[in-house]
């Protein structure tokens, strides 16, 4: 009689991919997100002390060399669902000699929508101690939630 049967119901339906319905979850940093640049990481389940693992897949480098997926490690402040919690993580680079430590936090905007505003310093090896004072390069990058599909 008109009513959508499970066949016809799209993807979308089926799930809450931005957490925005899912105010429990939110900021729970969990899941995949995409910066301003286009990079990509993957961040799997908090333990109880709410520290997690990752991967990492940026789109640019300071190198030439062949980007490649990359460890992320962090944690997360254990606050209750809506206090926009602060958190920081590293990315240990498998296709350079380099570090990048990321530090912000995860807001929530008028619509639901979480962002994680972050800082980060991107340290670079350099050969020798007179080069020190150019190893270390530091920007800022936005992140939103990639939609879930399934
Ligand atoms: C390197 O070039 O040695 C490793 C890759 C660095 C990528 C940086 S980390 C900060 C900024 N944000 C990104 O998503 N990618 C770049």
């Amino acid at each position: 009689l008109g009513l959508p049967t499970p066949a016809t119901l799209s993807v979308p339906d089926l799930c809450c991919g931005n957490n925005s319905e899912s105010p429990l979850f939110q900021c729970v940093l969990t899941g995949r997100w995409i910066n301003d640049l286009g990079s990509n990481m993957t961040i799997g389940a908090l333990n109880g002390k709410g520290e997690f693992s990752g991967s990492y897949h940026t789109a640019v480098t300071a190198t030439s060399n062949k980007i490649l997926l990359s460890p992320l490690h962090g944690s997360q402040h254990h606050t209750n669902q809506q206090s926009q919690p602060t958190f920081g993580f590293t990315v240990n680079w498998k296709f350079s000699e380099s570090v990048t430590v990321f530090t912000g936090q995860c807001f929530v905007d008028e619509y639901g929508k979480e962002i994680l505003k972050t800082m980060w310093l991107l340290r670079s090896r350099v050969n020798s101690i007179k080069d020190d004072w150019k190893a270390t390069m530091v920007g800022m990058n936005v992140f939103t939630r990639l939609q879930s599909q399934e």
